[in-house]
């Protein structure tokens, strides 16, 4: 009885104890890789003698130890994410700003000395179908193409691009655009690009991880009007350079703490070279988008990828791209498709956003959050430690009374 008693506080201090282990281990295991950002604008544009002619070019360098990572974003065709990893932490972006402008010329940017870059990719929002889903399978890939409304060519939308930057840790620009069409006039297409000092989450769903070596995109759609009774939305992405991004892998997690209900990350890769080089690159997003800005629980919906489709001859659809790369680069595309079966059609408050992040190296991995940590350190100490104090207890007891006197009261 007394020892029962004694027993309580002492299993609450190795609890709290256990708890405050894994809340620790939590925020240590997070990373604390930093980078230092630079924001340039229009970098070596002399506006004297050249007009800007309302194009943007927004440089991010990210400063490492021993290397840099550029990340461009431009205003001039499809929406575009260029990124350029070197070795050196003096590498430099150089623009010969006539013939940028001129769209089509090879080499007009570039990122100096050539001889420092490792890695370098680029992920392309190129083209948003609408289809009429009259049989609600939200299958696009399996319609027959009178379903489909003429798709919106991304790169003959007219963009712009603003700083939107509201903590210096966080370069954040916004890319907002649409068409003449009747169905665009009061709606836009905006791309959302951040990048981050050091790793992190958003507090917005779908919350991803981002790291020091990664940017993150949120794309949405706000206000176009549907075109069909029963309209829903495909997204095509291309991604250039690097290794091809070939595959798309699922990784399942079983803490959907960060994003309700999902327990599943996408992550479009390269295969790596005889399973022995680790992953250069990625673009990770968690299946779900959301039907209004403020999302509540009932606003995610799921979202599916198809398979990437290597592209032999294809014209990079963002001018950006083409300045860095040429003309013909080897590009992979990827249909993500919004919604499914039985869920809400677009119409239902025409707006959809949906999130990514792009970035170096191997994708991040959700930990666990510390309320989850907490509950496993719950859930599987507390048996152990019983099962630890009981033992002790039994044989300190066997040993505090010695065998003779026990088996006494039978004889
Ligand atoms: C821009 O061009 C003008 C005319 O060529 C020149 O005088 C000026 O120094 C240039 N400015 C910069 C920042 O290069
Ligand atoms: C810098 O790079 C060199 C060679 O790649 C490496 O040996 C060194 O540890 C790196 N230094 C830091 C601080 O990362
Ligand atoms: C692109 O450049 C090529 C040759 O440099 C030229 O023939 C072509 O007309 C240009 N296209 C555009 C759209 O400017
Ligand atoms: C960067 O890489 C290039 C090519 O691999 C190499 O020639 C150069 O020495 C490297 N620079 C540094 C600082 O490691
Ligand atoms: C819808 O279903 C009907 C009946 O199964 C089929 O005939 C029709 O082709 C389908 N329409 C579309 C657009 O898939
Ligand atoms: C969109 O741009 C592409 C390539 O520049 C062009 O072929 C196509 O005709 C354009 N579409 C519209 C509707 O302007
Ligand atoms: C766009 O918005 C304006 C002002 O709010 C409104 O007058 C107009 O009817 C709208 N156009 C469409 C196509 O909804
Ligand atoms: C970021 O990249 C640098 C250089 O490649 C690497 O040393 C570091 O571990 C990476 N950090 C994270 C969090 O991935
Ligand atoms: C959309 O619905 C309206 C009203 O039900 C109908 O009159 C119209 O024909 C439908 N349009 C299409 C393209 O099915
Ligand atoms: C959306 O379209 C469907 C099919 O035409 C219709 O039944 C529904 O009422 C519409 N919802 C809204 C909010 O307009
Ligand atoms: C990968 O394997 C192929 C043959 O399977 C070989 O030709 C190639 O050299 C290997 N590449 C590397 C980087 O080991
Ligand atoms: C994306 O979907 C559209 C419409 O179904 C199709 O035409 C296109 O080929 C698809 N692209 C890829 C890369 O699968």
């Amino acid at each position: 009885m007394a020892a029962g008693k004694r027993r309580a506080p002492l299993v609450s201090l190795l609890l709290l104890v256990l708890s405050v282990v894994g809340f620790s281990s939590c925020f240590i295991g997070g990373g604390s890789y930093r980078r230092k950002l630079s924001v340039e604008w229009n970098p070596g544009l002399n506006s004297s003698v050249l007009p800007p002619h309302g194009i943007t070019l927004l440089h991010v360098r990210a400063l490492g130890l021993n290397d840099t990572l550029h990340f461009l974003l431009c205003s001039q065709g499809a929406p575009a994410l260029l990124l350029v990893h070197t070795n050196s932490t003096s590498s430099s972006v150089k623009v010969d700003w006539p013939a940028f402008l001129a769209r089509n010329t090879t080499g007009s940017l570039t990122v100096e000395p050539e001889s420092s870059i490792l890695y370098s990719s680029a992920l392309v929002f190129t083209t948003l179908w609408e289809y009429d889903d009259v049989n609600d399978t939200a299958d696009p890939q399996n319609l027959p193409p009178s379903a489909f409304l003429p798709p919106y060519q991304l790169q003959n939308f007219t963009w712009s691009l603003e700083d939107k930057t509201l903590d210096p840790t966080q370069p954040t620009a916004q890319l907002c655009g649409g068409d003449a069409s009747p169905t665009f006039i009061n709606g836009s297409f905006c791309v959302q690009f951040s990048a981050f000092e050091v790793e992190g989450r958003d507090h917005l769903w779908p919350s991803l991880v981002h790291t020091a070596n990664c940017s993150q995109i949120k794309m949405w759609l706000d206000g176009p009007l549907p075109r069909a009774n029963y309209s829903r939305f495909s997204l095509e992405l291309e991604s250039v350079g690097g290794p091809s991004l070939d595959r798309v892998e699922v990784v399942h997690s079983i803490d959907d703490e960060y994003t309700p209900s999902i327990f599943k990350a996408s992550q479009w890769v390269s295969s790596p070279p005889n399973r022995t080089s680790e992953i250069l690159g990625y673009v990770q997003w968690k299946p779900v988008a959301y039907r209004k800005p403020n999302p509540i629980f009932e606003d995610a919906t799921p979202c599916r990828h198809y398979s990437p489709v290597l592209q032999s001859k294809a014209v990079p659809a963002s001018g950006l791209v083409r300045a860095f790369y040429g003309p013909e680069p080897a590009t992979t595309r990827l249909n993500i498709s919004f919604s499914m079966a039985g869920e809400p059609f677009y119409n239902a408050t025409n707006y959809l956003s949906w999130t990514v992040v792009v970035g170096l190296g191997n994708p991040p991995v959700d930990s666990f959050s510390p309320l989850v940590l907490s509950i496993m350190a719950v859930g599987l100490g507390t048996p152990m430690i019983l099962i630890v104090l009981g033992g002790v207890y039994v044989c300190l007891r066997k040993r505090a009374t010695p065998p003779s006197q026990s088996y006494e009261p039978i004889n």
